[in-house]
């Protein structure tokens, strides 16, 4: 086919799909955006983004809508984030297959890039300890209870190939822009920073691996495996997106003390000492894990090219703290999922 190619994205409003939808725009395809609310349409069409308004869900109407637009998809991307997760999956795998349906009877078999997280696989041991390795995709899936059935469903997104091929993406926790879940961080270090102490202190280990990567890079990695030439080394695989290197908490800290004049400093204190843990903070600031993505880089050569969070910490403070200002419906939506925790940070 010649043309331009054509991609659909699920979720396309939120931190993942925006910057998926931003990626594929930019490199020339025809993108597609699917959100459930109409108030949200105006943010993708500013992105020369097409809106579907629409829920995932068994009655869904939102292909017929889509069809008036065209009959074949290259690319779907998967980026909705909904706990539990086995109806929401389910839900989502019928509607993939009447989408995959129309598309190869007008002569297309689609990818479907579907996401999961690099936290399936659990935690490695902290910086330095011994035997550290990093988690690849050959690692056995080990999630909390909170993700154990998006770890294990999603595998069954490789089980249509009567219809389409697939490919499953674990990215790390992704910062930069609003910084979705990073900027509990950037919230906690700023309330400190507000106290006569000016410190932070967490009863984390600071030698925990903070692996993550830029949005920007991880969106360009979803478009590195659509637009791979050798569609069948993508299809019925599983490839973790991360960047270069580890942060670790330590150096995590040091650029907060910096970038919030944190006098009194980041410093650790010990469970027993409940004095100042925000609840939650652990799983963005504690959570140690080395995720390895050699695979997507040898297959696609995608490579990460943005700075790490505390090579970069000030202007991706700046640009959430703006993002926040602006009242960022990302903000809000990480806020809101945290359970009001900020509202009672103690530090
Ligand atoms: N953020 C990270 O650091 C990170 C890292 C690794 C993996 N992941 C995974 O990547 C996926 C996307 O994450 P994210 O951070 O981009 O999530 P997000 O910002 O919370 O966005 C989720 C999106 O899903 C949409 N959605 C939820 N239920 C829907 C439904 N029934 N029908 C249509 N749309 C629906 C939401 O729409 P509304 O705005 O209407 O609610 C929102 O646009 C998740 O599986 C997440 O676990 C995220």
């Amino acid at each position: 086919m010649t043309g331009p190619k054509t991609v659909f994205v699920t979720g396309a409003n939120g931190y993942i799909g925006t910057a998926v939808c931003r990626v594929f725009v930019r490199a020339g395809w025809r993108t597609y955006g699917l959100v459930r609310r109409p108030e949200a349409a105006s943010a993708l069409i500013a992105e020369e983004v097409t809106p579907l308004i629409g829920s995932i869900s068994k009655d869904a109407t939102f292909l017929e809508d889509l069809y008036k637009y065209t009959k074949i998809v290259n690319v779907v991307v998967s980026c909705t984030e909904q706990l539990p997760f086995g109806e929401h999956f389910q839900a989502l795998v019928a509607l993939f297959r009447k989408l995959a349906s129309t598309s190869n009877q007008n002569g297309v078999r689609p990818l479907v890039i579907a996401t999961s997280g690099c936290k399936d696989y659990g935690v490695t041991g902290v910086h330095g300890s011994p035997r550290l390795a990093p988690h690849t995709e050959e690692s056995p899936l080990q999630p909390l209870d909170v993700i154990h059935e998006r770890a294990f469903n999603s595998l069954e997104i490789f089980t249509h190939a009567d219809l389409f091929d697939a490919a499953l993406v674990r990215p790390t926790p992704v910062f930069g822009y609003d910084s979705s879940y990073y900027g509990l961080a950037f919230e906690v270090a700023s309330a400190a920073a507000r106290t006569e102490e000016r410190a932070l202190r967490l009863p984390l280990d600071f030698n925990a691996i903070l692996h993550g990567c830029h949005i920007d890079d991880c969106a360009e990695a979803y478009l590195a495996l659509a637009e791979h030439v050798d569609r069948t080394a993508v299809a019925g695989q599983c490839f973790n997106i991360s960047a270069h290197r580890y942060d670790t908490l330590s150096s995590v800290a040091k650029a907060l003390e910096v970038e919030y004049g944190l006098k009194g400093g980041v410093v650790r204190t010990f469970p027993t000492d409940a004095n100042g843990m925000v609840p939650s903070l652990d799983l963005v600031l504690g959570y140690t894990q080395w995720v390895d993505s050699t695979k997507i880089r040898r297959l696609t050569g995608w490579s990460d090219k943005r700075m790490l969070l505390s090579e970069n910490l000030h202007i991706y403070r700046m640009a959430y703290e703006e993002a926040a200002k602006r009242g960022h419906e990302g903000v809000l939506r990480v806020k809101e999922r945290m359970g009001g925790i900020l509202s009672s940070v103690k530090v």
